[in-house]
């Protein structure tokens, strides 16, 4: 059967850092984040007894490494379903691949629920972010709608992500500012080994759980400005760890702290806009709606971003009947 799936990228409020198990993926502490409306992946998967390997195509191109890591999460899909058949999946995402903007949680999400589904199964959103999980860790966050929590639990079926509120709870918006289309030196799955190397680490987990609360609650209330002062200092706190791991990690570029600088100083100047970042050198901005139109009249002012998505919440993954093949 051929079965294709859209799912969208998502930004991480309180980060996943560090694992408690590196093959299983699950992480040091539980975390929030929102699907991204304008970031996704779509994903068309068929088993056939006429494919004698799996071929994989992710935007047009064969990448080996690639190949290699979708091919291990067909094997797990195939496992379940007790099918022996190879698979053609073609993947197209709307935005740059491997620069921090979690190509690989809308690209793991879209191919976990087309390949499962292209496999005869019918499974409920639990078991697909577990599975989802298996590819990519913050993959899980993907498959719920809206604003969501990834439980990090203590074993693999205890691990997966819910939504804790759909996408039309609270109208904030999402502007990834691009300052480059640099791939990123260190891949996210070799950053989470060292994060237990920072003499920050373990600091930080005994804190996390309080945070999770606490941006749980600015959610719920829809109180902006105590959620956005949450969201930028526990950015800054992951890239802490980053940068006194060892080897250190730095993701950043001038242009990522010159915009950081920005941000905070345009903050002063009255407007209520706060940034986060990941395993990358671009920003992400969190705004309220009613303050979208000024924001983006002010960012455009500054010659160092090169591009912007505005981004507002959107649901999980779901199947789509226009195929890619
Ligand atoms: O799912 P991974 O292995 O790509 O890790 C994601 C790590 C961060 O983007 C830095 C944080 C997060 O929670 O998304």
């Amino acid at each position: 059967m051929k079965c294709t799936a859209v799912a969208h990228s998502n930004i991480a409020f309180t980060k996943y850092w560090g694992k408690q198990d590196e093959v299983l993926r699950i992480p040091a502490n539980s975390n929030i984040s929102m699907n991204l409306s304008d970031l996704y992946t779509t994903t068309t998967v068929e088993f056939h007894t006429s494919y004698s390997v799996d071929e994989i195509i992710i935007d047009g191109k064969k990448d080996e490494k690639e190949t290699q890591r979708v091919v291990t999460h067909l094997n797990t899909i195939r496992k379940k379903a007790g099918i022996t058949q190879q698979a053609k999946v073609m993947s197209q995402n709307t935005f740059p691949t491997s620069t921090g903007l979690s190509s690989s949680a809308s690209g793991f999400a879209a191919l976990t629920l087309a390949a499962v589904t292209a496999a005869g199964l019918q499974l409920k959103d639990k078991e697909l972010s577990i599975l989802a999980r298996l590819g990519s860790g913050s993959a899980c966050r993907s498959i719920p709608d809206g604003f969501v929590e990834w439980v990090k639990g203590e074993s693999s079926e205890s691990s997966y992500a819910y939504s804790i509120y759909p996408k039309n709870h609270w109208d904030i918006v999402d502007i990834v500012l691009i300052v480059s289309d640099e791939k990123k030196i260190v891949p996210t799955t070799d950053g989470h080994k060292l994060a237990w190397t920072s003499p920050f680490f373990k600091d930080r987990l005994l804190r996390m759980n309080e945070k999770n609360i606490l941006c749980k609650k600015y959610i719920a209330e829809r109180d902006f400005k105590s959620f956005g002062t949450l969201v930028e200092s526990e950015a800054l706190e992951m890239h802490a760890v980053m940068i006194t791991s060892k080897p250190s990690l730095i993701y950043w570029l001038p242009h990522t702290v010159f915009l950081m600088k920005q941000i905070q100083f345009m903050r002063k100047n009255g407007l209520e806009i706060y940034f986060t970042v990941n395993t990358g050198q671009d920003l992400h901005v969190l705004c309220e709606k009613k303050h979208l139109k000024r924001a983006v009249h002010e960012l455009s002012y500054i010659k160092e971003i090169k591009k912007c998505i505005i981004n507002t919440p959107s649901e999980g993954a779901k199947l789509s009947t226009t195929h890619l093949f």
